[in-house]
This record gives structure tokens, sequence and C-alpha cells, in this order.
């Protein structure tokens, strides 16, 4: 039994079980048998999230609901874990019974870890990356130390993803270097790692004229030196330039926007590569459809007519990357 972090000062226990979710090791370790990967979708709100369960109930896909420190101050934690709860009887009512982790996205302190394993997160990311080594590992052991009897599963990172990682920004990106992988897991004793090889966050991932390409050769060293360990992709949109143009075809400002190519997340889809982290093409195809009901019928002003085409243009997002680029359809 464990205090949740806010009833009035009482103490009330919530474990993730109780929640209907789960952790993410048997995730990991089947998809890393099938050569497959387990999609991470950030959510903030209700028609996100609806979304999100809806494609994973279609494709019959498991799910990592995926909860940044910015999600958690937009939307209200408490409100968020009973959503990612309500999440489970939605995805029963919709007729699949899905496995559904809900995980921490940048934990950026133990401190913001340790709430989150006391108030129902079945997995958390510690993310001290940009700190020195030494310090990454310490911080990382002790998050590891303390969400181990919960059985929360822990995803540390080596290496620095260019562009902005919640308040901290860097300019290039700093690869993971394969040679500290081992020193790393096995001093910390992560469940997962995630790791720098080129994708970074947002929607400019590819400065205009060069190569839009990531370090595949990177991934496979740390492959060599980490046999059948979860490796953990951020950063990884497409940013579908036929959503960009919709979006500056209807008012929008998205110039030179590039992500990564499917193809490649394909082939790290059928590596170790078993958590791959998709935000941005979520925002995108959101934002395509309600500037495109709001371009087209001015005078609309109920938010369920431009949230609803947002919602399904979501769902069909989601479905097209779990069956096309993930390959985790049919594995719930
Ligand atoms: O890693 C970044 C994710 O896309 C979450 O973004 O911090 O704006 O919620 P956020
Ligand atoms: P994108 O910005 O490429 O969607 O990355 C999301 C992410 O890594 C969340 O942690
Ligand atoms: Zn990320």
């Amino acid at each position: 039994m464990r205090p949740s972090s806010n009833l009035k000062g009482q103490e009330m226990a919530i474990t993730y079980r109780e929640l209907g979710l789960v952790n993410t090791r048997e995730m990991f370790a089947k998809a890393i048998g099938g050569g497959y990967a387990i999609p991470a979708y950030n959510f903030n709100n209700m028609e996100q999230l609806q979304a999100i369960i809806m494609a994973c109930v279609e494709t019959g896909s498991p799910v990592i609901l995926q909860v940044s420190s910015g999600a958690r101050k937009y939307a209200n934690e408490t409100l968020l874990r009973y959503m990612a709860q309500g999440a489970v009887e939605y995805a029963k009512e919709l007729g699949g019974d899905i496995p559904i982790a809900l995980h921490l996205d940048h934990g950026n302190s133990f401190e913001l870890c340790k709430s989150c394993v006391d108030s129902g997160f079945s997995s958390v990311m510690i993310d001290m990356s940009h700190e020195p080594y030494d310090e990454n590992v310490a911080v990382t052991k002790k998050v590891v130390e303390y969400a181990r009897p919960f059985d929360v599963t822990v995803e540390g990172e080596l290496g620095v993803l260019a562009g902005k990682e919640d308040d901290v920004e860097a300019e290039e990106h700093v690869y993971t270097q394969p040679e500290e992988v081992e020193d790393f897991v096995t001093k910390t004793g992560v469940d997962s790692l995630a790791i720098a090889i080129g994708t970074s966050h947002g929607a400019y991932k590819f400065k205009p004229g060069t190569k839009a390409e990531i370090r595949l050769d990177i991934l496979e060293e740390i492959i060599k030196r980490l046999p059948g360990f979860p490796i953990v992709l951020h950063g990884s949109s497409s940013i579908p330039p036929e959503l960009v143009k919709i979006i500056n075809e209807n008012g929008g400002a998205l110039k030179d926007a590039v992500g990564i190519p499917e193809e490649q997340l394909r082939m790290a889809a059928k590596s170790a590569v078993c958590k791959i982290n998709i935000d941005s093409d979520g925002r995108l195809a959101m934002t395509a459809a309600i500037r495109k009901v709001l371009n087209e019928k001015p005078s609309e002003f109920d938010p369920r007519k431009y949230l609803g085409p947002a919602r399904e243009a979501l769902k069909e997002l989601y479905k097209h990357k779990i069956n096309n680029v993930l390959g985790s359809n049919g594995k719930a």
C-alpha cells in the first residue's frame, strides 16, 4: 500500500494494476522477439486518448500512453490518471482487451518519477541525458531502486537529441556512444534505453538541403553490445507533407518541416527498437483537420464539429503507424 498524491491530505493506495494498466516488460519482450515496436503516443486531452484507444483496438495493438510534464501541467495529473483508467474500460467496451501502459515521458527529476510511481503510472522515463554521465547514472539508478519494488518499469536515456526536450535545448545531436551503453545499463538497472541516433523532437528534424537520415549504423553497434535489450526511439514523427500542406493551405505557416522517413523507422522497428515515440504527427493531424473545418465553415462554433474530425484524422494516422510502420497490429 502506498499513498496517492492528492486527496485532501488523506492517504490512499493506488497501484497501476488497480487502474487496469500493465508495465512495459512483457510488451517489450514480445516486441523484440516478434520484430515490431510498441506505439508510444502522447496525450493531453480526451479526443487524443479516444483516438489512440480506437486505433489500437481496431488494429489489435498494445499501446503505451505517454504523459509529459507539460501534459501534467496542462490537463491535471489526477484527471490524466483516471482518464487512463477510463481508457482501459473504454477499450474493453470497444471489444479489445489490449495491454495499456501509462508512462511518464521525459521525467526530469527523481521527485517527479517518484510521484508518478506513487500515483498509478506503470512506467517512467528518467531523462538525465543532458547531465554529465556520472550524474545520469546516479539519478537513473535511484529511480530504478525506487520503482523496482512496485514493478514499475524505467526508461533511461544516453545521448542528446538535437532541438528542444522540455526546457532543455541542444543545437546539435550528441549521438549515443555505443561503448557507454553496457556500463550504463548494468550500473542503473534500467528496463529500456532511449538513444540518440539522429531523431529529434518537433516538426523540423533536418535542415533544408540536408539528407533526412538517421544513424542506423550506431543503432546496430548498440544492439551488438546489448543483445536482446529494449531500445527506445524518441523524436520519431515523420511529419507527413500532406498534413503540412493542409495546414499551410488553411492559414498555417509551417515552413521547411521535415521528419524521419517511415522506411527508416520500419527498419528500426524490426530490430531491438521496441518503443517508438510519436507526438508531433498527431499534433499535425489534429491541427490540419481543425484548420480545414474552421477555414471552410467560418460560422461553425461547436467544438465537436472540429474536434470530431480531428479525432477521426488522428485515429487514422495512429492506425497507419501501427499497420505500416511499427508492425504492432494483431500483437495485443
Ligand atoms: O518529448 C516531447 C513530447 O512531444 C511532449 O511534448 O512536452 O510539449 O508535452 P510536450
Ligand atoms: P516527435 O516530436 O517526433 O513526435 O517525438 C515525440 C517524443 O519523442 C515524445 O517523447
Ligand atoms: Zn521524447
